[in-house]
């Protein structure tokens, strides 16, 4: 990227982080307001340095003496005000832009298609929302707070000297190209790293979470040594990133120091010169070395406070990267209340990227409203996939997929899905009471009594019962308090409780022991009477009363009919059967 360009990004960066303190500009401008004022009072003070050498040590005029005492508190009582307002309004206006960002992304989380989070880990996502928008906030409060007063301080300070002596003042400004050049420079490499650490933030929250997630694995196949190299690697990395940051921060505020001191000396020598005696007073002299080292501080920070600004806009592209990421699509305006359930998928064709294999390949099928189906096949034919685009999980390009007549990309996607109840394969359970999880989404609209009947029914009010706070029991990050076979009847309650047309039930039943299994299974039979319902089984004999079953194969449905006819006809589904039958 060319240097032009980074700073045209930057610039759009600004304006759009701007955008977001648009909605408190009366604060804004108050703050702005309280910098300036306290940007003044560093040259007020340097006037009264004039006025305590020429008037007090020069001329020695009492009515001004008296009021000198004055005159420095007055200008460190306003110092003081401006002070707190200026601080406390900018970051009062960081820390609501901070909470807008965070919210917005929250949003943008939730509506993310599910191939965003296939192509990203958790941790990069985590980091973005934790860390990136920290240094956001850097950006929108230390740096416009340091930017404005320090900038203001240097020209009132500057304006000062000029009116004082502008022939001194000349010889100063001689090193301002030297200070934009070292200042562009560092702002380049500023962001660069700035860019880099954020990265490897990412990758430090990742390669940690799969140590927390993945604690078992790594236990019992020995990971020990290889998940602390991953972390040895990326943790050195980021060490190593900041400290380019400290390096490059270290060198150029000394060597700016430095630079100024040279000017400095430069003026006393000429200041000093027998010719500019009679021309530079004593009183404007000490008021000019006054000006000047009081310019020290503000220069310093201007250029350190790049690192918090190259850091904030880097962390802005992470965050509005984010934020532009396209959402799902939701063609679809009609709104459907109750479908029937007449599902058909015409010539539907579908891979998960652009030059991958086909995972369905012309899928095409027929279910009547009310009917139960059920799609068999080995493992990896394709049975999630298929079902999962019926909820519009993935976006396909090939076939249409109906709903009762309507092309399911013209429903409006959250009509669509409150249709449908899935128990997935992946049983996904919250940190939270089981009575939360069976009516999670329903919460206050439906009665308790409802939730116990929904776990009746999924025949977990057994262990439900056992647990010393029943429904109130917490069951651990997704669940991890529970058995796979309890963590399943809870799925199954919780698709009971919604109660919805259409049922999609992912291998719902695979946890169980046969017993539960065969009560549950009663309990399905019952709850797939007036509802379309997909199935997904690889134990056959849970499937038999289905009204229509589907084999797959390599993403085509290569057999249909009833179980008898399959049976008959002695394909696939027949040799599948057998196989289980023997055993
Ligand atoms: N999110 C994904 N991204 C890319 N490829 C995927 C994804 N999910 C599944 N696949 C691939 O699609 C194919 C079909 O997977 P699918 O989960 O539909 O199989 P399945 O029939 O449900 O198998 P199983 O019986 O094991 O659950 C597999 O080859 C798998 O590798
Ligand atoms: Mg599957």
């Amino acid at each position: 990227m060319s240097q032009e360009k980074a700073q045209t990004d930057g610039g759009v960066i600004y304006r759009r982080l701007l955008g977001f303190v648009f909605p408190y500009w009366k604060v804004f401008i108050g703050s702005i307001l309280a910098m300036m004022v306290l940007g003044s009072t560093e040259a007020a003070f340097a006037a009264v340095m004039k006025v305590i050498t020429g008037a007090g040590f020069v001329d020695k005029d009492p009515e001004t003496i008296r009021w000198i005492p004055l005159m420095i508190i007055g200008v460190f009582t306003v110092k003081m005000i401006s002070g707190f307002f200026s601080t406390y309004g900018m970051s009062w206006i960081a820390r609501q832009v901070i909470k807008t960002l965070r919210k917005q992304m929250f949003n943008q989380l939730l509506r993310l298609p599910s191939s965003y989070f296939e192509g990203t880990s958790s941790g990069v996502i985590l980091s973005k929302l934790l860390y990136d928008v920290e240094q956001v906030a850097a950006a929108s409060s230390q740096v416009i707070t340091i930017l404005i007063r320090d900038t203001l301080s240097i020209i009132a300070l500057l304006a000062w000297m000029i009116y004082i002596s502008s022939s001194l003042t000349l010889i100063f400004l001689i090193i301002t190209p030297v200070l934009t050049i070292l200042v562009v420079f560092i702002s380049k490499r500023f962001r660069k790293l700035a860019k880099r650490i954020q990265g490897s933030m990412g990758d430090i929250s990742h390669v940690s979470e799969e140590a927390i997630e993945g604690q078992r694995v790594i236990k019992i196949f020995g990971g020990q040594d290889y998940e602390t190299q991953q972390f040895e690697n990326v943790n050195e990395y980021n060490r190593r990133q900041h400290m380019k940051i400290v390096a490059t921060t270290a060198f150029s505020t000394p060597f700016i120091q430095l630079l100024v001191a040279c000017a400095f000396a430069l003026i006393v020598y000429m200041a000093t010169l027998p010719d500019m005696r009679g021309i530079v007073g004593v009183d404007t002299f000490v008021s000019f070395m006054t000006a000047m080292i009081m310019l020290m501080q503000p220069t310093k920070r201007l250029t350190t406070i790049n690192a918090l600004l190259q850091q904030g806009i880097a962390a802005a592209q992470s965050v509005f990267d984010f934020l532009d990421q396209p959402q799902e699509k939701h063609q679809g305006g009609k709104t459907i209340s109750q479908t029937k359930g007449a599902v058909k998928f015409e010539h539907v064709s579908f891979s998960y990227a652009k030059d991958k294999d086909k995972i369905l390949d012309d899928v095409s099928l027929t279910i009547e409203p009310g009917q139960s189906v059920a799609f068999v096949g080995r493992s990896g034919a394709g049975k999630t996939t298929l079902v999962s685009l019926l909820p519009r999980f993935y976006e396909f390009d090939e076939g249409r997929i109906m709903l009762d007549g309507d092309d399911i990309k013209d429903i409006n996607l959250n009509s669509l899905r409150d249709q449908i109840a899935l128990v997935s394969q992946q049983v996904t359970l919250f940190n939270d009471t089981i009575a939360h999880n069976i009516a999670y989404g329903a919460l206050g609209t439906v009665s308790e009594e409802e939730v116990i009947k929904a776990a009746e029914t999924a025949h977990a009010i057994e262990f439900i019962r056992e647990l010393p706070e029943g429904f109130n029991t917490h069951v651990g990050e997704n669940g991890v308090l529970l058995s796979g076979g309890q963590r399943q009847r809870l799925a199954i309650a919780r698709a009971i409780l919604k109660n919805a047309p259409i049922l999609i039930l992912d291998e719902a039943t695979s946890a169980l022991d046969s017993e539960s299994e065969r009560y549950i299974q009663e309990a399905l039979d019952e709850l797939m009477k007036n509802r379309t319902t997909l199935v997904i089984a690889h134990r056959l004999s849970t499937i038999e009363r289905v009204d229509k079953i589907m084999v797959m194969e390599h993403g085509k449905i290569v057999e249909q009919g009833k179980h008898q006819e399959l049976l008959d006809k002695e394909g696939i589904y027949a040799g599948l059967y057998n196989l289980q039958f023997k055993n």
